[in-house]
């Protein structure tokens, strides 16, 4: 009987092995949602920014009376923190949970970009289009540099960094750091 149970226990163990084993590449990332976190009271306009966009695609998503007025009130909040960022997010923007913009004035997303979670943006980014409607895609965890311009439709690979005031005009694989304009590979792995 104990023997049973301690072939099913390393089973068992096997099969968390074999599933952590896989976990890296196979298992979707987590958004870090303590990255967008903040008090009520503390000063914290990128942070207030990125919750009324949330409170309003909740708000949205949800239905009824109090779910209106709250989307109305996230749009309010949505205007004043955009003025005091001066950052242009617009409200649909599908944003990966766990973002994070140290210094978010000056950035500018086009409103059909996906971002994917925990990812980094640094001041007067700009992801848009090009010279046609196509937009960027960006993965997971990707880190994007000061001034750094995104433009057309373009794949940022999972944990790519892309360098500060680089033009990013090309697909950068997964884990790769680009830099320059044209931006170019100058690294691999992270
Ligand atoms: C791209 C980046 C992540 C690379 O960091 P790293 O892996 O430590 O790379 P290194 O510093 O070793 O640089 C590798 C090469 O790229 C060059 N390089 C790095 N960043 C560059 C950039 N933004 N533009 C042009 N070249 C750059 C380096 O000169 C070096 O070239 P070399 O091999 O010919 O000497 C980093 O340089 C960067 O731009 N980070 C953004 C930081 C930021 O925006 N901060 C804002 C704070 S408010």
């Amino acid at each position: 009987m104990l023997a049973a149970g301690q072939a099913g226990v390393e089973s068992t163990l096997a099969e968390a092995k074999e599933l952590g084993d896989r976990l890296p590449s196979e298992a979707p990332m987590q958004p870090d949602w303590t990255r967008e976190k903040k008090s009520f009271w503390q000063w914290d306009p990128s942070r207030s920014l990125l919750a009324s966009i949330r409170a309003y695609q909740h708000a949205r998503s949800s239905g009824g009376l109090l779910a209106g007025l709250v989307r109305r009130l996230a749009v309010l909040r949505h205007h004043f923190w955009s003025i005091v960022t001066g950052a242009e997010i617009p409200l649909n923007t599908q944003l990966g949970g766990g973002l994070l913009m140290p210094h978010p004035n000056g950035i500018v997303i086009h409103p059909e970009v996906r971002i994917g979670v925990n990812c980094m943006i640094f001041q007067q980014v700009t992801l848009g289009i090009r010279d046609n409607p196509d937009v960027p895609w960006v993965g997971d965890h990707v880190d994007i540099g000061a001034g750094a311009k995104i433009l057309g439709g373009v794949r940022i690979g999972d944990h790519a960094r892309i360098g500060a005031n680089s033009v990013v005009l090309h697909d950068v694989a997964a884990s790769t750091t680009v830099v320059g304009a044209p931006a170019r590979p100058v690294g691999q792995g992270r």
